[in-house]
């Protein structure tokens, strides 16, 4: 006899969905799963065997082949244990095959016949909405994720009897029970490092809100225990939540490195690398479904502290996804395309020791000064909107009051957002670090003065084409930040003070 059901398998960053058939018929007993299935899936049979038995059903013994459709897509994962599994009954008359035809079925199977929820469930239940599937049953902990896709009914399934139960007309599993105790309640204000602990250091909480509002990706220099770490983890708190478009990409690309909480994910992702990260964990490896952190950073911030220790191929990997917003990554089969559109923001000391620029308390030889420079100087660093130095802080500051909490910084952020929104939601563009030369002429008028600073700019030739553009992006946001419609000559000139050269200008005299 012949079953079929429908079961989804996770490629590149989609859920493609595959059509499971069975057919038992007699012969000597054989259980074969044929069409490109993987590792995972070739051992599904091991597992849907005990479970069907632990779950009080009979395996039948006969020969049983499973076909996998279409035939030329790879099937990954154990995701599709739940569908085989369901086949096997319905093909041996176990199972009434009624409601197969309209019910998507995802899950990994335990031996003892319960369900476990699989990564990638928010892509899979996009995918069975856009099949014409009205129902999807799946284990109980993602559940939350597959109810966020509006006109699909989500059953949870948390037993292979209950999945039975369910296709048979009767009620799924009932709801969980949504928390434990110990868990924090839904909604609980998580505490966050605030803006208003940083003492003294203006200028850097200054760039870091400018870099906040443009979206720009920005480089913080300056001596050991300056503050650059502590900053860098407070950028997060200020940027503005997600829309509900990015929480859906958010969620679903987690969700399918498996790092999603329940539910939507609704803060922007703030990702921090160590530097002994590799290559592919920072861009993605060959293996399916290994995202990297640039991926994971997708519309939030990528954190490189200490970024002169990275491996130079790895930071050189980061140049093609900081230009284009996403990652090819070639596989043996197929190539995966990921996005990958993030504010990269990084952290360094100023030389090896950490202490250029404070005369004799640098003990660097001026080679090894040079050789620090190289290191940071290069493709990245040349991409970076905003580098920033800080001092170390002085007596007047410690104890002082911080320049500006978070939620003052939020706000400002916030109403400069607005500003760009209004201009560039035409675009399809959200901030002004996306703009391009076209839409930098379009859109970044100067005013008399700051016209006169340009020019003499142009005339010393100070910037490259790439820096001049790099300049106006900021100084644009900068004008946002002021509710101005035209970049004034002060603005202009801010901007330009924060392309300054990373680590000391030449010796420790500097
Ligand atoms: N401006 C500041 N205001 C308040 N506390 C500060 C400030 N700068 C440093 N600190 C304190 O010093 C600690 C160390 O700072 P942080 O780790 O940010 O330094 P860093 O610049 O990253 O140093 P390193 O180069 O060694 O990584 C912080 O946790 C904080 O307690
Ligand atoms: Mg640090």
């Amino acid at each position: 006899m012949l079953a079929r059901t429908h079961a989804f398998t996770i490629d590149g960053l989609q859920a493609r969905h595959v059509c499971v058939e069975v057919d038992v018929r007699s012969g000597l007993p054989s259980f074969a799963i044929v069409g490109l299935a993987d590792v995972a899936v070739r051992e599904a049979r091991e597992r849907i065997q005990a479970a069907i038995r632990n779950a009080g059903y009979e395996f039948p013994a006969r020969r049983i082949t499973a076909n996998l459709a279409p035939g030329d897509l790879p099937k990954a994962g154990p995701g599709l244990d739940l569908a085989l599994a369901c086949a096997v009954l319905a093909a041996s008359g176990q199972l009434s095959r009624t409601l197969l035809e309209r019910v998507a079925l995802f899950g990994e199977l335990a031996l003892d016949g319960a369900v476990r929820a699989s990564h990638g469930t928010l892509a899979v239940a996009e995918a069975a909405h856009r099949a014409g599937l009205s129902m999807l049953a799946l284990a109980a902990p993602r559940a939350a994720e597959a109810r966020l896709i509006d006109g699909l009914e989500v059953a949870v399934v948390g037993h292979l009897r209950s999945a039975v139960r369910l296709l048979e007309g009767g009620a799924a599993s009932p709801p969980p029970r949504r928390r434990s105790r110990a868990s924090p309640p839904r909604g609980a204000a998580v505490t966050e490092p605030d803006l208003a602990e940083v003492q003294g250091q203006r200028h850097a909480v200054r760039a870091l809100v400018i870099a906040a509002a443009g979206g720009h990706h920005c480089l913080l220099s300056g001596p050991p225990g300056s503050g650059k770490t502590m900053l860098a983890h407070r950028l997060a708190g200020i940027l503005p939540p997600l829309s509900a478009a990015e929480a859906i990409e958010v969620t679903r690309i987690h969700s399918l490195a498996g790092a999603s909480p329940e539910g939507l994910v609704r803060r922007r992702p703030f990702r921090a690398p160590h530097h002994s990260a590799t290559t592919a964990g920072l861009i993605g490896g060959a293996r399916r479904g290994c995202v990297g952190e640039i991926v994971l950073a997708h519309n939030g911030v990528l954190f490189l502290d200490e970024l002169s220790e990275f491996a130079r191929a790895t930071l050189e990997a980061l140049r093609q996804p900081l230009e284009e917003g996403r990652v090819a990554i070639a596989r043996a089969r197929r190539s995966a395309v990921y996005p990958a559109r993030f504010m990269l923001l990084a952290a360094t000391n100023p030389c090896a020791c950490g202490y250029a620029g404070e005369g004799e308390r640098c003990a660097c030889s001026e080679a090894e000064l040079a050789r620090h420079r190289r290191r940071l100087s290069g493709p990245l660093v040349d991409r970076m909107d905003l580098v920033v130095h800080l001092q170390r802080s002085g007596d007047a500051e410690r104890g002082a009051a911080g320049t500006m909490s978070s939620a003052e910084a939020r706000e400002r952020v916030l109403l400069a957002r607005e500003r760009q929104l209004r201009r560039l939601a035409g675009e399809g563009l959200a901030v002004n670090a996306q703009m391009d030369a076209r839409l930098l002429r379009e859109h970044t008028a100067l005013d008399a003065d700051a016209e006169e600073l340009m020019r003499r700019v142009r005339e010393r030739a100070m910037l490259s084409m790439r820096g001049e553009h790099r300049v106006l992006r900021v100084a644009r946001t900068i004008a946002d930040l002021n509710s101005h419609a035209r970049v004034g000559a002060h603005e202009l000139g801010s901007a330009l003070a924060l392309r300054a050269e990373v680590g000391p200008a030449s010796s420790r005299a500097a």
